[in-house]
């Protein structure tokens, strides 16, 4: 099998062939996506995708080391990253060390991601230091829902144009080894790629960018609203539906289990 690819090997990609990531949070998934993928991304949307949360912010600890753990046991060739939840990083430099080294730890995987600009610098800087490698997040940062109002895209005003670029700047000086942009106007996505050094990876962000990401139910076509910037390469949700109806009808009328299906006595 592939060499797993390495964090150095992803942030040599800045300018180069484009990064392609998505999220998983299960170990079969993983399977499926390993071999198409750069870099899987744990994210802790799994809060709404697995565990039918309101949004990311009650997500803990224990659920992205559980799901992280099946994601790396599930893959061989991806960087793995893990998202860093709510709550456990933001105070300080220290606790977010404690929590991304336990994340590191339980679950094998190579890097995590936090959200946050030019105030969760120093914390980038200081795990980078002590051999944790950093993907940061800016632009619409989820876990800021309550503070940013809603999930609308960022960028309109020049005031957050100039704010979001230097978060941006802030992070990747700080030492990330790559930096998500999510859901800002297109033209400054294209110019935080331009200017920041590491490799930009973009959700709703620009085609300009070093990569993309998706959430993988999204793109599958598992839910019924998604946001403008996803796009559904299937429609699993309406293949499932179509196979349980086909199933509950076969059930009620007797006609499954059939004879392939059952086991007979030996003669
Ligand atoms: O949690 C997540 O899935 C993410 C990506 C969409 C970037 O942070
Ligand atoms: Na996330």
């Amino acid at each position: 099998p592939m060499r797993r690819l390495t964090v150095p090997a992803i942030a040599a990609r800045k300018g180069g062939e484009p990064i392609v990531m998505l999220t998983a949070y299960t170990a079969r998934m993983a399977q499926l996506l390993d071999p198409h993928c750069d870099m899987l991304l744990v994210g802790d949307s799994l809060g709404q995708v697995i565990y039918g949360l309101p949004s990311t912010l009650s997500v803990t600890l224990d659920m992205m080391c559980a799901h992280g753990a099946a994601v790396v046991r599930g893959s061989y060739h991806a960087v793995v990253a893990i998202d860093m939840p709510f709550g456990s990083y933001e105070a300080s430099p220290e606790q977010a060390f404690a929590s991304a080294s336990r994340v590191m730890a339980e679950t094998g995987a190579a890097a995590v991601k936090l959200e946050g600009g030019a105030a969760m610098a120093p914390t980038v800087a200081f795990l980078g230091q002590r051999g944790i490698p950093v993907i940061g997040h800016v632009g619409l940062t989820p876990q800021a829902v309550n503070a940013l109002g809603g999930y609308g895209a960022r960028g309109h005003s020049e005031a957050e144009q100039a704010k979001i670029g230097d978060d941006a700047q802030a992070i990747a000086d700080a030492g990330a080894f790559a930096l998500v942009v999510e859901g800002v106007i297109e033209p400054l996505a294209a110019d935080i790629t331009r200017r920041v050094a590491c490799p930009v990876i973009g959700i709703g962000a620009s085609a300009q960018c070093d990569g993309q990401v998706l959430v993988i139910d999204d793109m599958l076509g598992m839910f019924e609203r998604t946001p403008r910037f996803v796009k559904r390469y299937d429609d699993i949700a309406g293949r499932i539906s179509a196979a349980v109806e086909t199933y509950a009808g076969e059930v009620r009328a007797r006609s499954f289990p059939g004879e392939d299906q059952l086991y007979r006595p030996k003669s």
